[in-house]
């Protein structure tokens, strides 16, 4: 069931009685094909670029990959990279290897970072990773997509012991309501659908789809850029994050609320999960 936090215009808006088989498919490849790193720091609700998400949730997890690499340099994995805002800050120290599944925005992340970082195209549902190679990993706005699949590739690509940052942003979470409301004014389609997490656990979610998104201009007109974004996925609650990254394996270190503005919405809340992979 969706909670009760959100408004009632959402709510009635929700496509209860047909479910598209593609409302959880994710964006596919062409993310960036009509967004550069310009336009999407002009567009998109992240907070990777915020130094004080790396001070708070990043910097602690490269502290504990540290410990675990000892005298060779800490490897860092990132997935779903996008313009990887969030890798501006990581240190020279750390070996970066990031990856996407949109490989128009690549080229642009290697040209800013240069030699700090490794960048590869791929599929989170589908990579070659070595397992356990990583020392630390992070996830900013990739629950969004494929959110089990992201997580079980993520878990499998740290070694065991290692942590990564996740966040999440919950669909009933009222700091959030903004955010849902600029898309659905434009748009943009909510529909409740079943996540299979496991054979045994589902959670319900929303999809939010972009797909049929216009401009704001008179008349309006498709918007190229938003339409890319595809279906995204979101949970509705602490309890469901909690249960997801469990049954994906993982202990929880530690879970807050961080706030942020963004290009529309002045104060959104994620709920930002540091993770850890059981130690052998
Ligand atoms: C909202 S962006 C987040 C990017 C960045 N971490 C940030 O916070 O700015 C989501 C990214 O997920 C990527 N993506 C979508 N589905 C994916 C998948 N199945 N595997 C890997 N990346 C995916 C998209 O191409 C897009 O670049």
């Amino acid at each position: 069931m969706i909670g009760t936090a959100c408004t009632v215009n959402r709510h009635a808006i929700l496509a209860r009685m047909s479910i598209p088989s593609d409302t959880l498919a994710g964006s596919g490849s062409t993310y960036h094909a009509n967004m550069d790193t310009a336009d999407y720091a002009a567009h998109i609700n992240t907070p990777a670029g915020r130094v004080d998400y790396y001070e708070q949730f990043h910097e602690p997890v490269l502290a504990h990959a540290r410990e675990l690499a000892g005298a060779r340099r800490p490897r860092m994995l990132d997935i779903a990279c996008s313009p990887g805002f969030e890798l501006d800050f990581i240190p020279e120290d750390i070996e970066v290897f990031a990856t996407d599944i949109s490989p128009d925005i690549l080229p642009e992340v290697q040209r800013r970072l240069g030699d700090r970082a490794m960048f590869f195209a791929a599929d989170a549902s589908n990579t070659a990773l070595r397992p356990g190679f990583a020392d630390a990993g992070m996830m900013v706005n990739a629950m969004i997509y494929v959110p089990g699949q992201m997580l079980w590739t993520m878990f499998n690509a740290l070694q065991p012991g290692a942590q990564c940052a996740v966040n999440f942003r919950s669909f009933n979470n009222p700091n959030n309501a903004v955010f849902y409301d600029h898309y659905l004014e434009r748009g943009g389609i909510l529909t409740e659908a079943d996540l299979k997490v496991t054979d045994d656990v589902h959670l319900s979610v929303v999809g939010l789809d972009y797909r049929g998104c216009v401009t704001d201009d008179e008349p309006p007109k498709p918007d190229e850029k938003l339409q890319r974004l595809g279906t995204q996925t979101y949970l509705g609650s602490v309890g469901d994050m909690v249960t997801l990254v469990t049954a994906s394996g993982f202990e929880i270190v530690s879970h807050e609320p961080y706030q942020f503005p963004s290009p529309v919405n002045p104060c959104n809340e994620v709920d930002v999960f540091i993770l850890q992979k059981p130690a052998a």
